[in-house]
């Protein structure tokens, strides 16, 4: 067994981030090609990807821009295919783009329920299928790799108004098992793993904190962030660079005996 030299670093590995334009994403984007990898960065809002990669360049680093709307098969197709074309391969899928929509049960359109499923479960699920196939033995890159879904502790406590965003996330958390367990077993080289963030202070949490307040289920957004942050042990809500780090280590080669997993970034929250 080799021995890993330097096990936070990525290069000459590729990597493309799903809804890589603002926070987590855009935040593991950067830190990966930092590191060292040639990084995709795709989503739906083009200007802001193209935003984070200037900045990447800007600091030495290797990245390109494209459109990607997770839901849509054909863009996946065309997406992984540019990367190996222009990158030489695909080795890291980093399935980060998700939505929120905070409502009671109760209270929950059923459109909004297929909008937040469409993106937070069908989207990784054709970003899982179409990067095995690229990635195994035989596809367009051939070499292996890992997959890394974005799930959350919402897979596994429930917070209240949080019913599909949980449900997707709980979703993905046993396809990422799934989909670990048929690599494995087909010698594929292929890892699949899951990070499960505690709350993050990003533009997708302050819209929920906002969300949560119009629904009455607390007073002020001030006070809802007051009470996210209370529910974590170690005293604050996480910032996009505590899961960053943890992409990287499910990026990296350090992670190489990890798959099927649940990689828990929280806080404590859980553990309580
Ligand atoms: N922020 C948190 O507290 C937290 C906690 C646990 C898990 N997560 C998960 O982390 C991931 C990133 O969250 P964030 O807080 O950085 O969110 P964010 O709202 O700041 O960023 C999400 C990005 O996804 C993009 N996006 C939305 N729909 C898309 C689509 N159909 N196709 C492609 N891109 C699309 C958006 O344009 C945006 O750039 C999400 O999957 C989220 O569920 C976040």
């Amino acid at each position: 067994m080799q021995r890993v030299t330097h096990p936070f670093r990525v290069d000459g590995k590729v990597a493309l981030v799903t809804g890589a334009a603002r926070g987590i994403g855009a935040c593991s984007a950067r830190l990966l090609a930092e590191a060292g990898a040639k990084v995709v960065v795709t989503d739906v809002d083009s200007d802001l990807a193209e935003q984070v990669v200037r900045e990447i360049r800007q600091a030495g680093g290797e990245a390109m821009a494209l459109r990607l709307d997770v839901t849509d098969e054909e863009q996946w197709q065309a997406v992984i295919a540019e990367a190996v074309r222009a990158f030489g391969g695909i080795d890291v899928l980093v399935n980060n783009a998700g939505v929120e929509n905070m409502n009671l049960v109760e209270d929950m359109p059923l459109r909004d329920w297929r909008q937040v499923m469409s993106v937070n479960c069908d989207g990784v699920f054709l970003g899982v299928k179409h990067a095995i196939r690229a990635m195994k033995p035989g596809g367009i890159s051939g070499r292996g790799g890992s997959i890394i879904n974005m799930a959350s502790i919402c897979a596994m406590v429930a917070l209240r108004g949080a019913g599909v965003y949980s449900a997707a996330k709980a979703a993905i958390t046993n396809l990422t098992k799934i989909a670990a367990v048929e690599c494995g077993q087909n010698g594929y080289g292929i890892r699949v793993n899951s990070i499960h963030p505690g709350v993050i202070l990003t533009d997708l949490t302050r819209a929920g904190m906002e969300g949560s307040v119009r629904k009455g289920l607390f007073k002020s957004a001030a006070e809802a962030q007051a009470a996210y942050a209370g529910m974590h042990p170690i005293g604050r809500l996480g910032e996009p660079e505590d899961i960053a780090h943890a992409v990287l280590y499910l990026a990296s080669d350090a992670s190489r005996f990890m798959t099927g997993a649940e990689l828990v970034v929280d806080g404590g929250f859980i553990a309580q």
